[in-house]
């Protein structure tokens, strides 16, 4: 059974990832900042007792990642793909209205998160394994497609240290991919966004089955293709 960790897994993508890797017969162990209330993964942990495992986890907090892994050590000593999923998306930025504490707690949880998340988790992480972190085409400074300086800038930064993690890990057989899951409805993309979470989910999972060692360091659509840096 190929096992999967990711973040951010009480709504949205991440649950919809969670939803999709049980029907793959994935093992999942799902992170959540607050697990008593993360109703739907409850329900989903009672159908699937033997597969969906809820871990707490806070990006922003070393200590939670750290007890985090520990957690997931008990169960496992090898994982095959890490979601780094979870994101916040501050709004309404501007020259003037900017504020440092807004575009550093972004960049925690963003950028500083993953990385983390990472750094607990390197020793599960095997020839072979492989870590998607969730970018977007917001943090692509080629296409430039907003203003929003906090979110757009970390997740360039993400695109960044996903490039530094691929070649530090690549001697290792590790895949590290920055991953744009497309405009999709959540909480985070509105209601106007054309795609259902579902529909993202399944082709970032068919996305990560698909990649290869030749692939780690790449940014890549929910579908597959090379996103523009
Ligand atoms: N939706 C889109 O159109 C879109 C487009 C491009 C990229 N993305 C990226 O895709 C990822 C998922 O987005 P989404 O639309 O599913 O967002 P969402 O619906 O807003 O969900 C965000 C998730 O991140 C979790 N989270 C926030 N801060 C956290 C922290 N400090 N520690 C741990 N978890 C934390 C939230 O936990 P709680 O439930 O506890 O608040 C929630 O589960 C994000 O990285 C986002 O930037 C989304």
């Amino acid at each position: 059974m190929k096992q999967l960790f990711l973040t951010g897994a009480n709504r949205g993508i991440g649950l919809a990832l969670v939803q999709e890797a049980l029907r793959r017969n994935y093992g999942v162990f799902a992170g959540v900042r607050h697990p008593e209330h993360a109703r739907a993964l409850q329900s989903l942990a009672r159908t699937f007792s033997d597969q969906l495992i809820i871990v707490p986890i806070d990006v922003t907090d070393h200590a939670s990642i750290q007890a985090a892994a520990d957690k997931v050590a008990v169960k496992t000593k090898s994982m095959d793909l890490i979601i780094n999923n979870a994101g916040i998306f501050p709004r309404r930025e501007r020259l003037e209205n900017l504020k440092p504490q807004t575009m550093l707690q972004a960049f925690h949880v963003n950028s500083v998160g993953p990385m983390m998340v990472l750094q607990q988790f390197r020793r599960f992480l095997k020839n072979g394994s492989k870590v998607l972190n969730m970018s977007s085409q917001l943090g692509s400074i080629t296409l430039h497609m907003s203003n929003h300086y906090s979110y757009n800038s970390s997740k360039a930064a993400l695109n960044m240290l996903t490039r530094i993690a691929a070649s530090e890990l690549r001697p290792a057989g590790i895949v590290v991919v920055a991953v744009h899951p497309g405009w999709v409805q959540t909480d985070m993309g509105g209601s106007s966004a054309p795609l259902r979470p579902e529909e993202s989910a399944k082709g970032i999972l068919d996305l990560s089955e698909r990649l290869t060692e030749a692939d780690s360091g790449e940014f890549f659509t929910w579908e597959g293709k090379k996103h523009p840096w």
